[in-house]
């Protein structure tokens, strides 16, 4: 064991660095001694410290995702369209739609779903500096995505007459934030809402080299939303879950406010199938879009996302003319928890992300923001070992509409206007000579609650015992029932 100086003002003990560890990372990051050079005494001894909380195992695995021989040779594979269940499937499969929505309504009922929503991201990429559940997303009231999930999971306790468990997977960066904006605001009962953390990874510069934060430590992002199985298992969540009789964990990104949770048909077919893992699925508007894809690989149902997905297949179209490739990830997925129990103790594959870290820049003394590769874990890299997976056909409009950038597509406007569509729609069906009365030449800025309905069937019966109708959109809010 070699020994070093901890050079911190507060405290001179020394640590010991394994040999090993040390000439495994000078073999693999050449520019190592320079760069331990550039650091100050103390963020040596950290740097070092912070190595250690790793073995050796870890970071071989670290290093090897970072070489480029790591890519999956997804070319190779054997490639087919994926199947996908629809309203029309399951007439065809001589499959009831109204049985299996009483399935899903008896799981719902017997307090068998938990919800789940991978929060650990900021809002960064829309110029938002906290955590993306705290994004003002709706048009009038400007609340927040998580307000809105809160409202959506409040009106599921309305219909089911009982409280439904919601865990929200936060990370280093969103934690401390999103507790308090939840104590601040008191948008979900506290004994229903479960936090927990997700872990974190190094990141690396678009070198691959080792990056460090002010204090010398390596650097350490969120391990992408695939590291939420370890954190229930870590939080000791799922035997929590187990106890309280929950069967399948309903999964959402934070991003979509038209999430739709209180879907008892694709419960139902997802029970009904015995499937551990289905996924809502929205046909890709154009062939650039950046969804994750689904497709039939080596007989197996697996998601390929947009960065990795191979050229030459996305494209390839079938014999009637559609593309092979068309089913985008909505991220909207039923898990069985006994699925989510297998998962928690296996490891998943690593990725390489493109994204921007920040990190202590030796040569100039403070910390950049810089283009980094950070390695992240996705949930859907579980896929191979799920049995019977389904993939559920949902329509984009009612259902999809994430919040992800500040120009261009999927922005705060589209999102906005896509909210204010859905409900004029409703409107238009519900009540056509009402909306005929309205003249509206510019999209009306106006609101529904999810408590007062969250889909077309709600929103007639809310709209018809009404007893006073808007005498305009724009302005209106329409809140409990
Ligand atoms: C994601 C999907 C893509 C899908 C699209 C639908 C991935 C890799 N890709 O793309 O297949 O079509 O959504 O909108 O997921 N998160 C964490 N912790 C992390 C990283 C992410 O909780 O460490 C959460 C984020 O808060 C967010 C979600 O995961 O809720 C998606 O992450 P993001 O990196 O924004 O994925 P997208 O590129 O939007």
């Amino acid at each position: 064991m070699l020994k070093i100086k901890h050079a911190s003002a507060e405290d001179f003990s020394t640590i010991m660095i394994d040999p090993k560890l040390r000439s495994f990372l000078e073999k693999h990051f050449s520019t190592l001694p320079a760069f331990l050079h550039a650091l100050l005494p103390n963020q040596v001894a950290r740097f070092w410290e912070s190595v250690q909380a790793r073995s050796l195992p870890e970071w071989e695995r670290l290093i090897q995702v970072l070489s480029p021989s790591s890519n999956r040779n997804l070319d190779t594979l054997s490639w087919e369209e994926p199947l996908c269940w629809s309203i029309e499937r399951l007439s065809q499969k001589g499959l009831s739609p109204s049985s299996l929505q009483r399935i899903g309504e008896a799981a719902f009922q017997n307090g068998e779903v938990a919800f789940l929503t991978v929060a650990g991201g900021l809002g960064t990429r829309l110029g938002f500096l906290g955590p993306k559940g705290l994004v003002p997303v709706t048009p009038l009231q400007q609340k927040t995505l998580f307000q809105v999930f809160a409202e959506k999971l409040q009106a599921l306790q309305k219909r089911y007459h009982h409280p439904f468990h919601w865990l929200i997977m936060t990370s280093l960066q969103t934690d401390a934030a999103t507790r308090k904006a939840f104590q601040e605001h008191h948008w979900y009962d506290p004994h229903y809402l479960h936090f927990f953390q997700q872990g974190t990874l190094p990141a690396f510069s678009t070198e691959n080299a080792l990056l460090v934060d002010e204090n010398g430590q390596i650097a350490e992002f969120p391990d992408g939303h695939g590291g939420v199985f370890q954190a229930l298992q870590k939080a000791q969540l799922l035997p929590f879950l187990q106890q309280e009789g929950i069967r399948t964990l309903s999964y959402f990104q934070v991003d979509n406010p038209l999430v739709h949770l209180d879907d008892a048909l694709f419960l139902g077919v997802h029970l009904q199938q015995a499937s551990d893992f289905s996924t809502k699925v929205v046909e890709k508007i154009c062939t650039e879009e950046q969804v994750g894809l689904f497709a039939q690989i080596n007989q197996q149902l697996q998601l390929v996302e947009y960065s990795e997905f191979p050229p030459a297949y996305v494209s390839a179209r079938n014999s009637k003319g559609t593309l092979r490739y068309r089913w985008g990830n909505t991220a909207i997925h039923l898990l069985s928890m006994d699925f989510v129990q297998t998962c928690a103790k296996q490891p998943l594959p690593y990725h390489v992300c493109r994204k921007k870290v920040s990190a202590w820049d030796p040569a100039l003394q403070n910390k950049q923001v810089m283009e980094g590769h950070k390695i992240e874990q996705f949930i859907f890299d579980v896929l191979p070992q799920a049995r019977h997976p389904l993939l559920w056909e949902v329509q984009r409009e009612e259902e999809f509409s994430p919040v992800k950038n500040a120009t261009g597509t999927d922005t705060l406007l589209t999102c906005q206007n896509d909210q204010i569509q859905r409900w004029l729609r409703w409107l238009k069906k519900t009540d056509p000579s009402w909306f005929a009365s309205q003249n509206n030449p510019l999209l009306p800025a106006f609101e529904i609650s999810p408590l007062f309905a969250d889909n077309e069937t709600d929103f007639f019966h809310a709209w018809k015992c009404l007893a006073q109708k808007p005498h305009s959109l724009q302005g209106w809010y329409a809140h409990e029932s």
